[in-house]
């Protein structure tokens, strides 16, 4: 019997990958996106890594910004090596292309306002405008089945789970609000402008908007099906970094999104014994223990501080050796989440998935917005995102794999 074209995309679906790579700023994101980059090519999957930082860097770890391999406007891909893509997102390319009415009515908008034009140009590329750019490309790529791999270089922590929020509140928007909009802009929009001097949006306008929303249809479950996407975080053997990926592995958790693995890189290594370095290889042992405690869902890998900085493909290719070995980087190593937080009933619940625990004593501590959950000799610190981080726990009760732990409402 022939496959229908339906089958097809699904079967494809099922092999293709997304993988974001994520973390504090500086802890080795893009290098380790490249090096990633390079190992799935190696291994025959077409691959892409694209750039989601506004301060680009991805070029630059592979050593690829001489001005003879500069790209025109039309060629948005470099191509690197055999299977292997870069791209890094231009938000100013990507408005001509994509968000043409919109901007140009919020120009227009704020250059009535009085602000000079220029300035009006550079405040209408509003906050989100990147990321939704980046979700629009992603979700061509998944549509036209470019790539097998897609390969995520994100912006530090806090945009890229702005990044991931977007799908959710566009779609709230475009079915509450946007409609409305769109008829009282019709309906109310000529006597407005009579009496308050501000130009309404046109249709166009909204076209726009429309056209936008039905290319980022299905994003969203692409985004947050475990099979497909899969979020690394990289991080450092320090508090305050590994306290930052504890709070981005709960907002990922909250947002929908499976974590399969955590990049702990910039460990020194056994050859450092200085006394210099003395206390650095003490405390970063420390935080790696620690992180064994935060993570312990995933798996962990580490990579030690190399003797230089890793620029380059050969640079990318000793560390795509070191860090992966025999592993295939485009699996998932992991396609649950571990934590689940919901609203049931108009109490909050938080859901851990914890497998091989018998019913002994459960004791929840909070200790500011970590809350500290020990069964037995088991223990596990969990950040809470802000709206439980304030409120008392309630109770917790094991259904078979599952922990649920309640919170006081009101
Ligand atoms: N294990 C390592 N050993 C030696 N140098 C490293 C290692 N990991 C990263 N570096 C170097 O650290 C610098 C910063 O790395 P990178 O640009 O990958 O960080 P990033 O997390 O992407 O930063 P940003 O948040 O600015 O995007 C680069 O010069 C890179 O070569
Ligand atoms: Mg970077």
């Amino acid at each position: 019997m022939p496959l229908s074209a339906n089958y097809v995309k699904i079967e494809w679906i099922k092999h293709m990958r997304i993988i974001f790579y994520t973390g504090k700023g500086g802890v080795g994101k893009t290098t380790i996106a490249a090096a990633t980059g390079i190992k799935l090519a190696q291994l025959g999957y077409k691959t892409i890594v694209i750039s989601l930082d506004v301060a680009h860097s991805l070029r630059d770890a592979f050593d690829k910004s001489t001005t003879a391999e500069t790209l025109t406007h039309t060629e948005k891909q470099l191509q690197v090596t055999e299977n292997l893509w870069l791209q890094e997102i231009n938000v100013q390319e990507a408005i001509v292309e994509y968000w043409d009415e919109v901007y140009n009515y919020i120009r227009s908008l704020l250059n009535r306002s009085g602000l000079e034009t220029l300035v009006a140009e550079e405040i209408a590329v509003f906050p989100g405008m990147e990321e939704i750019c980046a979700l629009l490309y992603i979700n061509q790529y998944v549509r036209e089945k470019s790539y097998d791999v897609i390969i995520l270089d994100c912006a530090p922590t806090g945009e890229s789970l702005r990044f991931v929020s977007i799908p959710t509140t566009l779609e709230w928007y475009m079915n509450r609000i946007f409609k409305l909009e769109r008829k009282l802009a019709r309906v109310a929009g000529p006597v407005i402008e009579r009496v308050s001097n501000v130009p309404l949006p046109r249709d166009p306008y909204f076209q726009n908007i429309q056209d936008l929303f039905d290319k980022l249809e299905g994003i969203d479950s692409v985004l947050t099906d475990p099979k497909i996407t899969t979020v690394r975080l990289v991080t450092n053997p320090e508090k305050i970094v590994i306290k930052e990926t504890q709070r981005a592995f709960m907002y990922f958790c909250l947002y929908g999104l499976c974590i399969d693995a955590v990049v702990i890189n910039r460990i020194f290594p056994e050859g450092v014994d200085t006394e210099y370095f003395e206390l650095w290889k003490q405390t970063q042992q420390h935080y790696i223990r620690e992180a064994s405690n935060y993570f312990s869902d995933v798996p962990m890998w580490k990579v030690n501080l190399f003797s230089d900085e890793i620029v380059g493909q050969a640079g990318l290719q000793k560390l795509a050796d070191t860090l992966y070995a025999d592993i295939d980087p485009a699996e998932r190593f992991s396609d649950r989440r571990p934590y689940q937080f919901r609203k049931k009933d108009g109490a909050y619940q938080l859901t851990m998935q914890l497998p091989f625990l018998t019913n002994k004593e459960i004791e929840l501590t909070k200790h500011g917005d970590e809350l500290i959950v020990t069964i037995g000799g088991f223990k596990r610190h969990v950040a809470l995102p802000r709206s439980l981080a304030n409120r008392r726990t309630t109770g917790a009760k094991l259904a078979g794999e599952q922990l649920v732990i309640t919170f006081e409402t009101g």
